[in-house]
C-alpha cells in the first residue's frame, strides 16, 4: 500500500448554481434549512479503522467471520478498511471542511477493554483525541457503544446468547461514558440489534454466522437487555448527554390486494420493526411474531421488560429500503422483488415513501415516542473517479428525495430532529466488503486516497448557503 496520508482531493469547482437550481439542494420551504435541524454523517469502528492489531485491541467477531473462507465478498476484512486508526486528523479535517455539523462513530469494544474488563488506555487515548478534536471543530458528537464489533473472547462464552453478555456491556458502557463524558453529546447503546439477532443467529449472514431462530430471539432479548442495564450507567455518568438507540427498520407493502399478502406485509414489519421497537416502547414482544416463529419466544426473567421499556431521549432509525412481499401459503412471507423499479448497487429498491410512511406510523403506534434521528440513509454505487471527479449522480437524487420524504413526515408532526448520511466515506460493508460503496467521499483502498463526490460538495454547499443565511 502506497502511503499517501496528505491526499485528500478537492475537486475542481463546479459552476455556481443559485441555491435551487443545482439537483440537490431542498425547496425553500423545506424543514431542512432549519439551522436547529441537526445534518451530519455517520461511521462505524470496523468499517473504518484498520489496525486491527494495534495499541492492544482484541480479536472481535468480525475479524473472525471474515477471515472465515465464503463469509465476505472476495475475501474482503477489516484489517486496513479506511486506515482511519492512523488517518483521524485528516478525516475530522475532511468532516469539517465539508461543513457537517454532527458526525455518529462507534467505539471498538475489543480496543478499550481487556479479557478481565481491565481499560486499555492506549484505546480510550485514541477515542479521547478524536472527540476532542471534533469538539475543538464544533461538531456534534454522536457516539454508538456497539455497532456489531463484539470481543471474540465474549463470543467464546456464548456471546450475545449468554445473559452475561449484557452485564459486561453495561461495564464497558460505565468504562466509556466514565472515561469520555463531556465530549459526547449522545450516546446510542447499540446499532440496528435487529441485523446482530437476525443476520447474526438466524441466517448467519453476519458475525457469529450461527442458524437458528430460537437462538435469535434469545440474542435479541439479551441485546435489549444490555441496552437497558447500559441506561441508567450512562445517566449516572454523564448526565449532561442524550441516550438512546438506533433501530434499522424495513418497509413491507403487499404485492396484492389480498387479505393473505396483506397480513405478509404487516408480519415483515412486526418481525422487522416491531420486534424491537415493541420492546422499548410497550415493554412486551409482539405476540404475533410467535405466529411466525412459533415457539421460539426467549427467556425473559422478571423486571427485564421493564427496564428494556425506561424512557429515551431520542431514537436513531435507519432507513435503506423497501420490500415487496407475498404470503407464502403459510403463516409466513415471502419476497417477490418487483420489476422495473429504481435499484442501487446493493439491489435494494429506491422507495422514499418508506421513510415518511414509517415515520407517520410510528409516531401513531408508539405514544411514548421520543425524537427521532435519522442516524442513518444513503446508497451504494459502483463509484469511480475519473479526471478527478467521482460524479455519483443517483445518489444525488436518492438524497433529495429521502429528504423531500422526511420533510414531509416533519411536516405531518413527526419530531425529527437530524439526519445523518451513511456514509462520510466507502468502508468495509460487512458481508460485501469494499465493493459496495456507500460514502459521500471516495476511498482509494491502495492509496488510502480521499476525493470528495459530486454528492459530498453537494451537501457541502447547502450546509454552507444554510449557515450564511442563518447568520
Ligand atoms: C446498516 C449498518 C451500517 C451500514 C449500512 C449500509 O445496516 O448499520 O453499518 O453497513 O447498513
Amino acid at each position: 500500500m502506497e502511503n499517501d496520508a496528505s491526499a485528500v482531493v478537492a475537486a475542481a469547482p463546479h459552476a455556481q448554481g443559485g441555491p435551487h437550481t443545482d439537483p440537490f439542494t431542498p425547496p425553500a420551504d423545506s424543514s431542512l434549512w432549519r439551522k436547529d435541524f441537526l445534518i451530519g454523517a455517520a461511521t462505524a469502528s470496523y468499517q473504518i479503522e484498520g489496525a486491527v492489531n494495534e495499541d492492544g485491541r482484541l480479536p472481535s467477531i468480525w475479524d473472525t467471520y471474515s477471515a472465515t473462507p465464503g463469509k465476505v465478498l472476495a475475501g474482503d476484512t477489516g484489517a486496513v478498511a479506511c486506515d482511519h486508526y492512523h488517518r483521524w486528523e485528516q478525516d475530522v479535517d475532511l468532516l469539517a471542511g465539508l461543513g457537517l455539523e454532527a458526525y455518529r462513530l462507534s467505539t471498538a469494544w475489543p480496543r478499550v477493554m481487556d479479557e478481565k474488563g481491565a481499560p486499555n488506555r492506549k484505546g480510550l487515548d485514541f477515542y479521547k483525541r478524536l472527540l476532542e478534536r471534533l469538539k475543538e471543530k464544533n461538531i456534534t458528537t454522536f457516539v454508538t457503544l456497539y455497532h456489531w464489533d463484539l470481543p471474540q473472547h465474549l463470543e467464546d462464552r456464548g456471546g450475545w446468547l449468554n445473559r452475561e453478555t449484557a452485564y459486561r456491556f453495561a461495564d464497558y458502557a460505565d468504562l466509556m461514558s466514565r472515561e469520555l463524558h463531556g465530549l459526547v453529546d449522545a450516546w446510542a447503546t447499540l446499532n440496528e440489534p435487529w441485523c446482530s439477532a437476525y443476520l447474526g443467529y438466524c441466517v448467519g449472514r453476519h458475525a457469529p454466522g450461527l442458524t437458528n431462530v430460537r437462538f435469535a430471539t434469545q440474542a435479541m432479548h439479551h441485546l435489549l437487555l444490555a441496552h437497558a442495564l447500559a441506561l441508567p450507567v450512562l445517566r449516572a455518568n454523564d448526565p449532561r448527554s442524550h441516550k438512546g438507540i438506533v433501530a434499522n427498520v424495513g418497509r413491507g407493502t403487499p404485492n396484492s390486494d389480498s387479505a393473505a399478502d396483506r397480513r405478509a406485509a404487516e408480519l415483515f414489519e412486526i418481525q422487522h420493526n416491531a420486534w424491537v421497537l415493541d420492546p422499548l416502547f410497550k415493554g412486551e414482544y409482539p405476540q404475533d411474531l410467535f405466529e411466525l416463529w412459533p415457539r421460539a419466544e426467549p427467556l425473559v426473567l422478571d423486571g427485564d421488560m421493564q427496564k428494556i421499556n425506561a424512557p429515551l431521549d431520542f431514537l436513531g432509525i435507519n432507513y435503506y429500503f423497501r420490500t415487496n412481499v407475498a404470503s407464502d401459503g403459510g403463516a409466513g412471507f415471502t419476497e417477490v422483488p418487483l420489476e422495473g423499479v429504481e435499484r442501487t448497487q446493493m439491489g435494494w429498491e429506491v422507495y422514499p415513501d418508506g421513510l415518511r410512511e414509517l415515520l407517520i406510523g410510528f409516531k401513531k403506534t408508539y405514544v411514548n415516542l421520543p425524537p427521532i434521528y435519522i442516524t442513518e440513509n444513503g446508497m451504494a454505487s459502483n463509484d469511480q473517479v475519473i479526471d478527478g471527479r467521482v460524479e455519483d449522480t443517483q445518489r444525488i437524487s436518492f438524497l433529495k428525495r429521502h429528504l423531500a420524504a422526511l420533510d414531509q413526515a416533519i411536516k405531518a408532526g413527526v419530531d425529527v430532529r437530524g439526519y445523518f448520511l451513511w456514509s462520510l466515506m466507502d468502508n468495509f460493508e460487512w458481508a460485501f466488503g469494499y465493493e459496495r460503496r456507500f460514502g459521500i467521499v471516495h476511498v482509494d483502498y491502495k492509496t488510502q486516497q480521499r476525493t470528495i463526490k459530486r454528492s459530498g460538495e453537494l451537501v457541502s454547499k447547502f450546509l454552507k448557503d444554510r449557515n450564511a443565511q442563518a447568520q
